[in-house]
């Protein structure tokens, strides 16, 4: 008999994943006690004339032949057994037993097919189903699962539906609670929420019935393993070579910089490039959510906020690991995302000696950025004044950097915007480049330029003299269009 094998008589396992808290169906009982809600109606689908991305296209008669097949295998292998084993091992185990269930029962398909089907039985037993083929590509920057029947991924910027279908909502729920179980987490109805990360550092949130009235829903960031560098979105044209050169002097300059954009428009990406330019020598403390940056410099101290656990306690919020930070004695404080009081602190530090500190925020616009910094410092109960804040806000911040996802997909540095200073109540600010938008060609692809504005002296200039860069910064800002 083969190792993983169930020994003749062994009750089948129910479901497949060692998962510790792998859901279940709620107890009869207590759905009899519970009077279940009117289920929510189901819109009729809108999707049927939308083109669907065909990725590793199979016929209904192979999801048939391989339910059955799956469904003996899980009958005959024993699963306890089998997480023992290293992940080729059980892969090898599962192979052996699938082509003697194939040969049992008289399933006639080629070669290819068997090939595809040992494939996805090995995904679904031992990682992530369906999946995988969407892991593995690296072109790949989400994958949105909403339900088991629909799937959709962004590739060059542009949202399609795929093919991709799970067995049904236990087994996507199975996945999602086999991908939260390795960082320690658990996701079922009454812990419907859940922030995780894979293996390879992509970025997982899972929400699940109820809330998620059509299924589970699981949103991934992918990793890109090699990460888009300054030079990258030059020859995307993200931004134009003068203006990547006036984002490195600022960057060497130490200028502190909040980088702002709307949802995936490229804010973590370009934070990155711009840690690029720190110098090797300085100690630089990053705190993310989901540790993304990839710090090329050897001194990189990284920090990772923690949700709650499931009795509501051991959360370490961002503003504990930023003001933990300024006792660390950073040169600079890099926040992957400020979204709540830790403004204040990041602010103070920037005000007191870490300049060259970063982070990045959701707005749309550099004005609505600082908007935002200061109803974040508002709402986290400081009770100062709004001038006081403002005074904070000028004195700290020296550029926003506008990120922004186009119409057509594209990711653009919509503006590099310098706070100027405070006039009455007013932030005055000044855009030293911006995106013109010109019209769109005849494939939608729309076209445009970074113009400078004609600012020939900013108010960085002092210090990137200071840093012997003002000939450069000139020679920029003169190159700009
Ligand atoms: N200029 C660019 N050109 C092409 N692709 C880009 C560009 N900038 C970022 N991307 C890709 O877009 C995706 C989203 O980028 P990123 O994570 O930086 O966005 P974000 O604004 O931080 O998103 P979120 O709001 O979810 O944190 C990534 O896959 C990234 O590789
Ligand atoms: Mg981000």
């Amino acid at each position: 008999m083969a190792f993983g094998k169930k020994p003749a008589g062994a009750q089948p396992a129910a479901v497949p994943p060692p998962a510790p808290a792998a859901p279940k169906p709620a107890p009869k009982k207590a759905a009899a006690a519970v009077p279940k809600p009117a289920p929510v109606p189901k819109p009729a689908p809108k999707t049927d004339h939308e083109p669907v991305r065909r990725i590793e296209e199979r016929s209904e008669q192979y999801y048939q032949t391989k339910m059955t097949i799956f469904n003996a295998l899980i009958d005959t292998i024993d699963l306890s057994q089998l997480a023992q084993l290293d992940a080729e091992s059980a892969r090898e185990e599962i192979r052996d037993i699938v082509v003697e269930i194939i040969a049992i029962k008289n399933v006639v398909m080629s070669i290819s097919e068997q090939e595809q089907l040992l494939d996805d039985i090995c995904n679904d037993v031992l990682g992530y189903g369906p999946l995988e083929p969407l892991l593995a590509r690296d072109d790949i920057a989400d994958i949105m699962v909403n339900g088991a029947d629909t799937t959709y991924i962004e590739v060059n910027g542009k949202i399609e539906r795929t093919n991709i279908r799970f067995r049904d909502n236990a087994q996507l729920m199975n996945i999602c609670q086999r991908i939260v179980s390795q960082v320690g987490r658990r996701v079922d109805e009454s812990s419907p929420i859940c922030d995780a990360r894979l293996l390879d550092g992509s970025r997982v949130n899972v929400i699940a019935p109820p809330l998620a009235i059509d299924g589970p829903t699981l949103t991934i960031r992918k990793f890109k393993k090699d990460k888009l560098r300054l030079n990258d979105l030059v020859n995307f044209g993200s931004i134009s070579p003068a203006g990547a050169e006036i984002l490195r002097i600022i960057g060497h300059a130490r200028c502190n910089i909040l980088i702002s954009g709307g949802t995936g428009s490229g804010k973590t990406t370009l934070l990155n490039c711009l840690t690029g330019f720190i110098e090797p020598g300085e100690r630089v403390i990053t705190c993310e959510d989901s540790a993304e940056l990839q710090l090329q410099q050897p001194h990189v101290v990284r920090l990772e906020t923690r949700p709650p656990n499931i009795e509501g306690s051991g959360a370490v919020s961002m503003r504990d690991l930023v003001k933990n930070c300024l006792r660390m004695r950073p040169e600079r404080i890099i926040v992957g995302e400020v979204r709540g009081p830790e403004a204040f602190d990041l602010l103070q530090a920037m005000n007191t000696g870490h300049d060259g500190s970063m982070g990045t925020l959701h707005a749309n616009s550099p004005r609505e950025a600082l908007s935002r910094v200061e109803s974040m410092i508002t709402m986290g109960g400081f009770s100062l004044p709004a001038k006081t804040i403002r005074e904070m806000i000028v004195g700290s911040i020296d550029v926003v950097v506008q990120a922004s996802r186009l119409r057509d997909g594209s990711r653009k540095i919509m503006c590099v915007t310098e706070v100027m200073g405070l006039e009455g109540d007013t932030i005055i600010l000044q855009d030293i480049l911006k995106y013109e938008i010109d019209g769109e060609d005849d494939k939608g692809k729309i076209k445009g330029a970074h113009r400078g504005t004609g600012i020939g002296r900013p108010r960085f200039w002092e210090r990137a003299s200071y840093y012997s860069l003002e000939r450069d910064l000139a020679r920029a800002l003169d190159s700009l269009d």
